[in-house]
C-alpha cells in the first residue's frame, strides 16, 4: 500500500472484508469461507478437473507447450514500493507487483537475457572485486530492479498445468503473479520454477512482477544484476512427465565402451488429477544419423495426485561415442500416454561415452587416458555482462577450442543451461560447479536441481561441489556437508566422478580425505608429488591453475593505466606462468591436467591493480575473446597443428637500438628468429616451454622459422614495423544469423594501415551506426582499464506535471460515466472545498457510505508539452468506484480500491487551461478521491550512437537480430579513417516458440 493511501492497512482490510462478506448472498459466503481453506481448495480445484480429464487428455494433440518467455518485459530500476510485499493477505500485492491498474508505461522494455549492472557507470567508490560497478552493498538506490510482463492464456487452456521457470536471476527474486505471491528464491544462480496453474486467468490477462534485489553478493567477482538468463513458461497435461523428469545415461561394462551400450531412463511423471491414471511411457531413441535405433516403453499406475518414476533400460549395439574431438549426440523421445492418448512427449539430446579417474593414468574417457586441457570461467563477457544471448556461449566456446582448451569449469556456480548445450554440440568437457558448500534443505535442494537439470548433458564430465571453503575445508563439520553432497551427487547420478577445487597443497584432512576425486587449486610442486605418494588410491585433477597475468597487445609494465606486461607474467605469491604449470602437468599424467585461472577474462578481480582497472588479466582470451599472447602458448602444446607466434609486435619508434625481449611460441622442434633478413640464432624447443631472444630493436621485419625434427620448414610467423592507420575493418563471425531474434553476430572491429596491415598499437575511437532489422546489444575492446559505456541505453524523457489544486464537493450524481455539468471545463468551482495533497494525512474526504463527491483541477500545458508523443494522467488510488473526465469528456473508470489507474489523455489535450474531473463513489466505511495526482509527459526515444575505443588495435560488437528476415548493415567510422561497412544476412528461421 502506498504512502499516500489515506487509511491504515487494518482500515481497508477490515472495511473489504466485511464488505465482500455483505455482498455475498448468504449461502455463497460460507461455501467460499470453506474453500480458502489448502485442504478444501485442493480438493475443490481436483474435482474441477476431474471433469476435464477425459475432454483435456482426449484433446490432447501436443499438450506441452516450452515457450521462450523473454521479449517485451518492463524494468525499472530502484526500490520505490517497499511496501509491495504482503504478507498479510494472499492476493494483494502492491505497487507493481499488483495486477490492479498500476501503470509501468514509463518503465523501459527490455529483452531478457538482461544485466543492468553493466548498464551503470563505473564507480570508484564501488566493489573493486565486482568490477567498480554500483550495485550491491551500499548502493541501494542501484541495487534493486522490478520487471513486469503481461501474458495471455487461451481459455483453452484451462485443465493444463502452468508452470514459470527462471533459469538464474541475480540475485534474491520475489515474484508475483496476478498479484499473488508465488516465488521467493534466494540466490543468483540456480534456477527455479513454479506451478502457477492456481493463480493464472484462463481465457484472459496474466500479469508476473519480479522484484529482483542484489543488494547482496555471492561470489568475489563480476556477478550481474536482474533476469540475466531465460524465462520460460511451459504448459502440460494433467498426467505428464515432471520438470527435469527424465535422465538418460549409458553405461558399458568395466567402464569401458564395447560393442553393447546398456541404456537407462528414469522418467517422473507427475499426475496431478484426483484420480488414478495408467500411464504408457514410450522411449525412442534416435541415432546421430538420424535413424531411430532402439525403442522401448514401460507403464506405471499412477497414484491421484502424485509424483512416479518409471524405470528401464535396453541395449544399444555399435554405439557412436561423443568426444570433444567428435560430439555426437543421439535423441531420446519420450511419450507418455494415458488410455492411448499421447499426453506428453519431450525431447532430449544425450551423448554415449565413459568418463573416469584412474589414479596412475588420470582422466579417462570412453576408457582411454585423455588430458584435461580445460578452462576456469566466469559467465560474463564484453558488452553484455552476465546477460549472454545464447550465441555467444558458442561464440565463446568456439574460442576456447581454437587454442586447444577441451573442458570448462563453471567457476563458481551452475552454468547456464544453454551453455552446456554449446558444449554438448561443439565438444567441450564441462566441471559442473555448485555455488557453495552446504547440506541445509535449501542448497541441498538447488544442489538437487542442479544436477537434474544437467545430467543429460554428454559434456558434463564431473561434478564440483566447491571452490576453496577455507573457513571449513579441515573441520569435520565441513568434511561431513561434503559428504552428503557428495552422496546426493551419487545418488543423482551414478555416472560421474566428484570433486572439490581445494586451495591446499599436501593436505589429506577434512574435505579432501572424503572426495573422490582430489582437486588441486594452485601448489604444484613437490606437494603434489608427496600426496600422490602417500594416498595413492585417490584420482587427482588441477582444479585451478595459473593465475597468470597479462594485457593483451601491452608489453611494459603500467601500473598508472593498470596494465601488465604480456610475457607469461605471474604476480601473485600464488600463481604460475602458464609454462611453470603446465610443464608440471604435463609430466604427470596421474594429474589428469588441470584448468587454467582462466580462458576469458571478467570483470571484477583487477588483480594485481585496483581502479582504473576494472577487469582480470587473468585470461588466455580478453573479456571480447581476442587472444593475448598465452593463447599461442597453450595451441603450440594443446593443439597437434604447428604454431610459431612472436611476441612482441614490432612497433616501437624511440626505441632503437634498445634491447627488446622476444619469446617465440611454438611446438616445432628449432625455430629460428631473424631481423630484417638476418638470421638471430636457432633454438630447440623443449616440449612445453617457450623460447626467448634478446634484440636490439630495429624498425622493419621480426620474423621465425619453425622446424620439425628433419629440418623441414613447418611454420613461420612475422612481426612488420606498420603504418599509421587509414581504414577501419570490420569482420562478422558468421556472414548469416538466424532472423529468430536471439541469433548474434559478434564483429572484430580493426583499423590498417597503407598496405592493409593491422595496427596493434591503435585507440583510435570508432563509432558504429546500423541499419536494417539487427540490434546492437553490446560494445567491449578488452582494454581492463576502460571506462566508456560498454553498452548505450535508449533515452526516453518523462517530465511530470503535479495535479495538485483539487477541489471537491459532496453531490448527488450518476454513478457512471454519464458528464455531468460539473464535469465540463469551464464550471465554476470556486465555492467547492479545497483537497490539498498530503495534507488530509489519512482522513478521508467522504465519511457516510453510499455518497457521491465531485473533485476538479486544473492543469496547464504549452504547445510544446502538447507535442509529446504520449500523454498520461496517473492517479493514486479512489475508494471505491471512480469516473474520469478530462475537459468535460469521459475517460475511463476504476472499480478497485487498491487500483492506481492511468488513462492516455492526449486527444482530449488542448494547449492552456486545462481540466480533470473525478466523479467518486464511496460504498462504505469513508472514501474519496487520493490526492498526487500527475500528468506525464512521455518524450520521444532517442538512442545515442553506439561508439568504442579500439585497444591495441581491437574492439568488438555485438548485433543481435530481430525477427524479420533480411540484411542488416553495420558501419563503423572514425575522424580521419576510411569506414567500412560489413553486411549480415538474417535468413528466415522460425523463432523459438515464444509467448507473444
Ligand atoms: C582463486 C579463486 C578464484 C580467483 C583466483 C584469482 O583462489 O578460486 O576465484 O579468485 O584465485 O587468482
Amino acid at each position: 500500500m502506498s504512502s499516500e493511501r489515506r487509511r491504515t492497512t487494518c482500515q481497508v482490510f477490515w472495511k473489504k472484508l466485511f464488505e465482500a462478506i455483505r455482498r455475498l448472498p448468504a449461502m455463497s459466503w460460507l461455501a467460499r469461507w470453506y474453500s480458502l481453506k489448502p485442504g478444501s481448495m485442493r480438493f475443490f480445484v481436483a474435482a474441477g478437473c476431474a471433469v476435464l480429464i477425459v475432454t483435456r487428455i482426449s484433446a490432447a494433440e501436443s499438450p506441452r507447450e516450452h515457450l521462450l518467455l523473454d521479449a517485451n518485459w518492463k524494468f525499472h530500476l530502484g526500490d520505490d514500493w517497499p511496501g509491495a510485499l504482503h504478507l498479510d493477505k494472499a492476493g494483494v500485492a502492491g505497487g507493481p507487483a499488483s495486477d490492479k491498474l498500476f501503470s509501468d508505461v514509463t518503465w523501459r522494455t527490455v529483452n531478457l537475457p538482461h544485466d543492468w549492472a553493466v548498464e551503470l557507470p563505473f564507480d570508484r567508490a564501488a566493489d573493486a572485486s565486482h568490477g567498480f560497478k554500483p550495485v550491491g552493498p551500499g548502493y541501494d538506490k542501484t541495487s534493486i530492479g522490478w520487471y513486469r510482463r503481461t501474458f495471455d492464456l487461451p481459455a483453452s487452456d484451462s485443465g493444463k498445468r502452468i508452470w514459470l521457470t527462471f533459469d538464474g536471476v541475480f540475485r534474491d527474486a520475489t515474484v508475483w503473479v496476478n498479484g499473488w505471491l508465488v516465488k521467493r528464491h534466494e540466490g543468483g544462480y540456480y534456477p527455479f520454477r513454479e506451478d502457477i496453474t492456481d493463480v493464472v486467468h484462463f481465457g484472459g490477462r496474466n500479469l508476473v512482477a519480479v522484484r529482483v534485489d542484489a543488494t547482496k553478493f555471492e561470489g568475489w567477482f563480476y556477478e550481474g544484476a536482474g533476469i540475466y538468463r531465460h524465462v520460460w513458461l511451459d504448459k502440460t497435461a494433467p498426467v505428464a512427465i515432471g520438470p527435469d523428469g527424465v535422465f538418460v545415461y549409458s553405461k558399458f561394462e568395466k567402464n569401458v565402451p564395447s560393442e553393447q551400450a546398456e541404456i537407462s531412463v528414469e522418467a517422473s511423471l507427475l499426475n496431478s488429477l484426483p484420480n488414478p491414471a495408467t500411464a504408457v511411457v514410450s522411449c525412442e531413441v534416435v541415432s546421430p544419423e538420424g535413424e531411430t535405433v532402439a525403442r522401448f516403453k514401460n507403464s506405471a499406475e499412477l497414484a491421484r495426485e502424485s509424483q512416479s518414476m518409471v524405470t528401464f533400460s535396453s541395449k544399444l549395439s555399435s554405439p557412436v561415442l561423443w568426444s570433444p574431438e567428435s560430439p555426437k549426440l543421439y535423441k531420446l523421445l519420450t511419450t507418455v500416454s494415458v488410455a492411448d492418448k499421447t499426453v506428453d512427449q519431450t525431447e532430449i539430446m544425450f551423448g554415449i561415452r565413459t568418463v573416469g579417474f584412474d589414479t596412475k593414468n588420470g582422466f579417462l574417457l570412453n576408457g582411454k587416458p585423455y588430458e584435461l586441457y580445460g578452462t576456469c570461467n566466469h559467465q560474463d563477457h564484453a558488452g553484455v555482462g552476465s546477460a549472454l544471448p545464447d550465441a555467444l556461449q558458442e561464440f565463446r566456446v568456439k574460442k576456447l577450442k581454437e587454442f586447444g582448451c577441451n573442458a570448462i569449469r563453471t567457476a563458481h556456480n551452475p552454468p547456464t543451461p544453454e551453455l552446456l548445450d554449446a558444449c554438448d554440440r561443439l565438444g567441450m568437457l564441462v566441471m559442473d560447479e555448485s555455488r557453495l558448500l552446504g547440506s541445509d534443505s535449501e542448497n541441498l535442494r538447488k544442489w538437487n536441481d542442479q544436477i537434474r537439470r544437467d545430467r543429460n548433458h554428454p559434456c558434463v564430465a564431473i561434478w564440483s561441489i566447491a571452490n576453496e571453503e577455507f573457513a571449513v575445508q579441515d573441520s569435520p563439520q565441513g568434511t561431513a556437508v561434503a559428504n552428503t553432497m557428495q552422496n546426493l551427487a551419487k545418488h543423482l547420478d551414478p555416472t560421474r566422478p566428484v570433486t572439490y577445487a581445494a586451495p591446499e597443497g599436501d593436505n589429506f584432512w577434512g574435505i579432501n580425505s572424503v572426495i573422490e576425486v582430489r582437486g588441486w587449486n594452485y601448489h604444484p610442486g613437490p606437494d603434489m608429488d608427496k600426496y600422490h605418494a602417500e594416498h595413492p588410491i585417490q584420482p587427482n585433477v588441477g582444479t585451478e591453475q595459473a593465475s597468470t597475468t597479462c594485457t593483451r597487445g601491452i608489453y611494459e609494465m603500467n601500473t598508472a593505466r593498470g596494465y601488465v606486461p604480456a610475457y607469461d607474467h605471474t604476480p601473485s605469491q600464488w600463481a604460475q606462468s602458464a609454462e611453470s604449470w603446465w610443464s608440471w602437468f604435463a609430466d604427470r599424467p596421474w594429474l589428469s591436467g588441470g584448468f587454467v585461472w582462466t580462458g576469458f577474462d571478467y570483470r571484477g578481480e583487477p588483480t594485481p591493480y585496483g581502479w582504473p582497472c576494472i577487469n582480470s588479466h587473468f585470461g588466455i582470451l580478453d573479456t571480447c575473446g581476442f587472444p593475448k599472447d598465452d593463447f599461442y602458448y597453450y595451441q603450440s602444446w594443446w593443439t597437434t597443428k604447428p604454431v610459431l607466434h612472436l611476441l612482441p609486435h614490432w612497433n616501437w619508434p624511440g626505441k632503437e637500438g634498445q634491447v627488446i625481449r622476444v619469446d617465440a611460441y611454438s611446438n616445432c622442434k628449432q625455430v629460428e628468429l631473424f631481423l630484417n633478413g638476418t638470421s638471430l640464432g636457432r633454438q630447440d624447443m623443449k616440449p612445453n616451454s617457450k623460447l626467448t631472444w634478446n634484440v636490439n630493436y630495429a624498425p622493419g621485419t621480426l620474423s621465425a622459422k619453425g622446424f620439425d625434427s628433419n629440418g623441414n620448414v613447418v611454420a613461420d610467423a612475422e612481426e612488420e614495423t606498420v603504418g599509421e592507420p587509414v581504414r577501419i575493418q570490420l569482420t562478422p563471425d558468421r556472414e548469416s544469423i538466424n532472423a529468430d531474434g536471439e541469433d548474434a553476430a559478434v564483429f572484430a572491429v580493426a583499423v590498417l594501415d597503407r598496405q592493409g596491415r593491422f595496427v596493434p598499437t591503435a585507440q583510435n575511437k570508432i563509432d558504429f551506426a546500423l541499419e536494417g532489422p539487427g540490434k546492437i546489444v553490446g560494445v567491449g575492446n578488452g582494454d581492463p582499464s576502460s571506462h566508456e559505456p560498454d553498452v548505450f541505453i535508449q533515452d526516453v524523457p518523462v517530465n511530470t506535471i503535479p495535479v495538485n489544486d483539487w477541489r471537491w464537493t459532496l453531490l448527488k450524481i450518476s454513478e457512471d460515466d454519464t458528464v455531468s455539468p460539473e464535469c465540463a471545463k469551464d464550471f465554476n468551482d470556486s465555492d467547492w472545498k479545497i483537497l490539498k495533497p498530503k495534507a488530509s494525512g489519512n482522513e478521508s474526504t467522504i465519511k457516510t457510505e453510499n455518497t457521491t463527491a465531485i473533485y476538479r483541477a486544473h492543469f496547464l500545458l504549452s504547445d510544446q508539452d502538447l507535442s509529446n508523443p504520449e500523454l498520461q494522467i496517473h492517479f493514486t488510488g479512489c475508494d471505491d468506484d471512480g469516473w474520469y473526465f478530462v475537459n468535460g469528456q469521459f475517460v475511463g473508470e476504476s472499480h478497485d480500491w487498491s487500483a492506481q489507474p492511468t488513462f492516455d489523455i492526449k486527444k482530449f489535450l488542448h494547449a492552456g487551461d486545462n481540466v480533470v474531473a473525478v466523479k467518486v463513489k464511496n460504498s462504505f466505511g469513508e472514501g474519496g478521491l487520493n490526492p498526487n495526482v500527475t500528468v506525464e509527459m512521455i518524450g520521444k526515444a532517442s538512442v545515442p550512437p553506439w561508439s568504442r575505443s579500439l585497444f591495441n588495435g581491437w574492439a568488438e560488437i555485438i548485433v543481435q537480430s530481430t525477427r524479420e528476415a533480411g540484411e542488416f548493415k553495420l558501419t563503423a567510422t572514425s575522424e580521419g579513417l576510411a569506414p567500412a561497412s560489413a553486411f549480415v544476412h538474417m535468413r528466415s528461421c522460425p523463432p523459438r516458440p515464444y509467448v507473444p
